[in-house]
């Protein structure tokens, strides 16, 4: 199986669409319905919009959060999590610009990044996608499930990060909510 997917606003898919909100930058047309499937570096037109993102090695991450994380996090999937959200997220080229340690340093010492994540886990399930490198519209796509009883949390998490010194680099960010679709 591929480490690409396509994640496809569109008229049909295992989740459905509650609200689509432009945060920063241009925003996204309305879907009814996103699907995500294993894919290939081929532009698909499938649906209004298509999103490429890849799997791949983490960059900032260091061995005791990598433990921390191993030791507490959900993985995705689980019945209950019937809540989920798309974030496409680009950074700025200042971001970019910089030497990768001191990306770090914003990404962690400054924002607390990781920190603060690890407080909503197991709560919250993630997967980060990059789509830098295969010249998409967005740098990542995150990908969050959780039950409808950790909606609060999931907000209060998503507001605390978007006011970090990280967050100062975002400039384009879509917030796209869902619920799992009746099989
Ligand atoms: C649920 C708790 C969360 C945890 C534990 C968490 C943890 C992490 C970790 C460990 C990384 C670094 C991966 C690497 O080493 O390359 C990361 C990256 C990232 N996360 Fe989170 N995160 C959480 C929530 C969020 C939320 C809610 C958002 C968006 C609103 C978000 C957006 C991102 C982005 C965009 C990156 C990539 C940053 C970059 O490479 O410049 N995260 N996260």
């Amino acid at each position: 199986m591929s480490n690409i997917f396509d994640f496809t606003g569109g008229a049909s898919g295992q989740w459905n669409v509650t609200r689509i909100t432009p945060v920063r930058g241009e925003p996204l047309v309305h879907v009814p319905c996103l699907n995500i499937v294993s894919a290939s570096l081929t532009k698909s037109d499938h649906g209004l919009w298509t999103l490429k993102g890849v799997r791949s090695n983490l960059r900032y991450t260091e061995k005791n959060e990598q433990e921390k994380l191993q030791s507490i996090q959900a993985n995705l999937a689980r019945p209950e999590a019937t809540h989920a959200a798309l974030i496409p997220i680009r950074k700025s080229e200042d971001w970019w610009k910089l030497a990768q340690d001191d990306r770090r340093k914003i990404f962690e010492a400054q924002s607390k990044h990781i920190e603060t994540g690890l407080k909503y886990l197991p709560a919250i399930a993630r997967r980060l996608y990059h789509c830098r490198d295969l010249n998409e519209p967005f740098d990542f796509l995150t990908w969050f499930e959780y039950a409808p009883k950790d909606a609060d949390a999931f907000e209060e998490l998503v507001r605390m990060l978007r006011t970090t010194e990280e967050w100062k680099f975002v400039d384009r960010e879509v917030d796209i909510r869902l619920i799992r679709a009746r099989e």
